[in-house]
């Protein structure tokens, strides 16, 4: 049975402020600790709400983010300067607002062949972050969008044993059913190395998504990962959902 931390929300606006909060508590912990702290960003919609709120949170309570490194949970295979792009979305809403210094973003190189770039992200991710024991570098928080399909980063229903068993911390997606259809993803296995994993979704054209994902005989990517990664955390902002 999976286990995890599931957060209900009365509105996307309470979902982000919450969520925002925690992140820059984590963030702020780590400074106090004379620590770096790493995150792997999502895409979409609803991160643009949240992306804003944090940066309005970190000035109002005056927390640094120059101890942050910023990698991507998933990224389009499209150019930097693209609405499409991951990296762009963080770049405007994030980066920029927050002057964040250019050798903490990682960025994935949508612009290059996926097999390059995820090469060139596997070896940046391991020079920022050594390997631990498990083989994997361990990233202090992934945050996680759910799709319609329950897919999570780019890892989507009906893939490959090679998407599903990747050993490595990025791997490549040709067929991605949500456009563009060739992308660069965090693996399962990197994902479940992290400290923590955050699921940040909103709407109630995710509510089936959640649920499928939360039974426990779930087939989605979500389900997959909640079994591997037992007690991550869900902030959610759903109608009821039977679960
Ligand atoms: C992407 C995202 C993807 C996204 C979900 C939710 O690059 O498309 O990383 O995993 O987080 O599809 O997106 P919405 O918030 O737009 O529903």
């Amino acid at each position: 049975m999976p286990t995890y931390n599931l957060l209900p929300f009365d509105s996307p606006e309470a979902l982000a402020l919450a969520a925002a909060n925690a992140w820059v508590d984590e963030i702020a912990k780590a400074h106090s600790a004379g620590k770096n702290y790493s995150v792997a960003l999502s895409g979409g919609r609803f991160v643009q709400t949240f992306f804003a709120i944090t940066v309005e949170v970190a000035r109002a309570r005056s927390v640094s983010f120059d101890h942050v490194h910023f990698f991507w949970a998933d990224e389009r295979c499209v150019p930097p300067a693209s609405p499409d792009s991951n990296y762009k979305l963080a770049q405007d809403i994030i980066f920029t607002p927050l002057n964040i210094p250019p050798a903490n973003i990682h960025r994935l190189r949508g612009e290059l062949d996926p097999e390059i770039a995820v090469q060139q992200a596997i070896t940046e991710l391991a020079q920022i972050i050594p390997p631990g024991t498990a083989g994997l570098p361990a990233l202090d928080l992934v945050q996680l969008g759910l799709g319609e399909d329950g897919h999570i980063a780019s890892l989507f229903p009906n893939a490959s044993p090679e998407i599903i068993n990747c050993p490595a911390s990025f791997l490549a997606v040709y067929d991605s059913p949500k456009p563009p259809p060739r992308r660069i993803s965090l693996s399962y296995a990197a994902i479940a190395n992290a400290r923590q994993v955050w699921v940040l979704t909103s709407g109630a054209s995710k509510a089936e998504a959640m649920a499928e994902s939360l039974r426990p005989d779930g087939k989605t990517p979500f389900a997959r990962l909640l079994k591997s990664k037992p007690g991550l955390t869900i902030f959610c902002h759903l109608p009821k959902i039977n679960t």
